[in-house]
């Protein structure tokens, strides 16, 4: 069983297919493609192996210029050529080489993707980015180049950390809570409680919702200028928080406490008063995923808020005189604001942070 939708953009159409055992199926369709993938999905799925796979390493510190290179090398002594078709099968730091050597090799190969983790199938899958390390600094170089097809068999969660599975879910809340709509309630419906998960139906659902949800704002927004800033709700915070912890909170978790931040500092700068429901709903779900992240609490106790915010200054969205921030309304929508950058405001963000290094200790 699988369902399948369309996604324009500019550079081409492609389509999503969800569903359950579609990795061997898409593999034998497929038996000269070439196939990029992490060494531990290679090692846990036999069908991603034979003499036509590239493995790296799903590390951080591997998604740089370096990786590309050496996979492109590979690349040219398995003898692809500009009819090789790649599928990318990982997390996003597969997503990101694949997406940045797919459209160099030869000025740009067809590829396909299938997303491993939670996140990517939920969100990152979507919208055909890359972003590559360059020596310290995160994300700084990248591209857009989606893949033709998108193919996600959510059996893959199976063998997922609950930390992972948690990190997926807080983007999925993310996007969820970011439409205006009655999305949100239909994503609580099927997440009652974190152990729905385990239910046969949920994943492909909660795929598929969140999905469908993100290409509206993907295809009204393609390139990052207008709705689909939204999509950056807890990230500021959440960069932040992920690299003062030095990478020990991931991304999708440090996601999720950046956007209990954000709701914190919309509260506490006047701009959302009075906890509208959907902003209730949102912050106790919030804490019960982020509750069963192991470890987390003390993770957080042991942040700086000083250095949080140093690193939350340096994000590349603020412009030279304002902070650029995705906070809550009166409304309990999201909208995006433009502080401007003085020291009053910036003690309302240090105190969110405070906030969030403690947000989880907090009695309901
Ligand atoms: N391009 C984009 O639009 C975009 C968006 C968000 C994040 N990202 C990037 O994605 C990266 C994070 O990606 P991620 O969290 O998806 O994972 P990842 O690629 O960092 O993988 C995390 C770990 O999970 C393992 N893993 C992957 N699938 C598994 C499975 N099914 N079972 C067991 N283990 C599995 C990997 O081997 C790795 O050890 C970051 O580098 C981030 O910057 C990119
Ligand atoms: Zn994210």
């Amino acid at each position: 069983m699988s369902e399948s939708f369309e996604v324009h953009s500019s550079l081409r159409d492609y389509s999503v297919r969800v569903g359950t055992n579609l990795l061997d199926c898409h593999l034998r369709q497929h038996p000269d493609a070439l196939i990029l993938s992490d060494a531990r999905i290679a090692a846990a799925w036999p069908s991603v192996s034979g003499r036509h796979v590239i493995t790296i390493e799903a590390d951080e510190s591997k998604k740089n210029l370096a990786t590309v290179a050496d996979v492109i090398e590979r690349m040219r002594e398995l003898g692809a050529n500009r009819q090789t078709v790649m599928i990318a099968v990982g997390g996003g730091i597969v997503q990101d080489i694949a997406t940045f050597v797919a459209s160099s090799y030869m000025r740009g190969i067809r590829w396909a993707y299938m997303p491993t983790t939670l996140l990517g199938m939920v969100d990152s899958c979507l919208g055909g980015k890359s972003s590559i390390n360059v020596g310290q600094f995160k994300n700084i170089a990248g591209n857009y180049y989606p893949p033709w097809e998108i193919i996600i068999d959510t059996e893959f969660c199976r063998t997922l950390p609950q930390t992972q599975r948690i990190a997926g879910l807080c983007e999925a809340a993310k996007i969820c809570f970011a439409d205006r709509d009655e999305v949100f309630d239909r994503y609580l419906a099927l997440l009652s409680d974190v152990g729905a998960l385990d239910r046969d139906a949920t994943l492909p659902a909660l795929v598929s919702l969140s999905l469908s949800t993100k290409k509206k704002f993907v295809e009204q927004d393609e390139f990052d200028q207008g709705i689909r800033l939204l999509l950056n709700f807890g990230h500021t915070f959440g960069h932040a928080i992920e690299a003062t912890s030095g990478f020990a909170v991931n991304h999708g978790v440090a996601v999720g406490i950046g956007i209990l931040a954000a709701l914190q500092l919309s509260e506490s700068l006047g701009i959302c008063d009075g906890t509208p429901p959907r902003v209730g709903q949102l912050k106790q779900h919030m804490l019960s995923l982020l509750r069963s992240v192991p470890g987390l609490e003390s993770e957080l106790a042991k942040l700086s808020p000083s250095d949080a915010l140093t690193r939350f200054k340096a994000d590349k969205k603020h412009s030279q005189d304002a902070y650029a921030l995705i906070l809550v309304d009166a409304g309990g929508q999201l909208e995006r604001r433009l502080l401007p950058i003085k020291p009053q405001i910036e003690t309302h963000i240090k105190n969110a942070f405070e906030y969030a290094t403690k947000v989880l200790d907090e009695i309901q």
